[in-house]
């Protein structure tokens, strides 16, 4: 059986357009706003036309108020780049108390919005994630990290 992640040990072993979309996620993880789990999360969104929509996750002293990074950015490509397709996320994650060395998967919360994203877009959406160091993890299509989702069909009357 062919794997579902394609399991890389360096981030230079990807193409150089992907190495460009998860350095924008690195240096979107830089301005997280993080300050009660310490925990800093950058995404980079590539739609369509090229456009790269950068997000990280906003924390609040309401905990529950705070938005992860992935939704961030892509609630940011939504409303800023209404219509265009999103064809990549990466994610990078870095903790200010530990080393981050695995890439880090999208809670299930941003994994629901990824999938409706991915059903307007009309493609699979290929999903590079990364710690701080270490290797690269990559998904095609969100079918693989959320089978059987909650779609919008299930919101019809058969
Ligand atoms: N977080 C993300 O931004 N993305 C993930 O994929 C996992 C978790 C954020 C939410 C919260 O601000 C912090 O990381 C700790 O959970």
């Amino acid at each position: 059986m062919t794997s579902i992640v394609h399991a890389y040990e360096h981030l230079n072993e990807l193409p150089k357009a992907d190495q460009d979309l998860m350095q924008a996620a690195i240096k979107a993880r830089s301005h997280a706003y993080a300050p009660y789990s310490n925990f800093h999360v950058g995404a980079a969104v590539l739609l369509n036309d090229g456009t790269i929509v950068l997000g990280n996750n906003q924390e609040n002293v309401a905990y529950p108020s705070g938005l992860c990074a992935e939704r961030t950015a892509l609630f940011a490509a939504g409303a800023n780049f209404p219509g265009q397709a999103v064809v990549k996320l990466a994610i990078s994650a870095a903790s200010l108390d530990f080393e981050v060395s695995e890439p880090v998967y999208p809670c299930g919360a941003c994994r629901q919005v990824m999938s409706e994203y991915e059903q307007l877009s009309k493609q699979p959406m290929e999903i590079l994630m990364m710690g701080a160091t270490g290797g690269v993890h990559v998904v095609k299509g969100l079918i693989n990290i959320l089978p059987v989702a909650f779609n919008a069909d299930n919101l019809k009357r058969k």
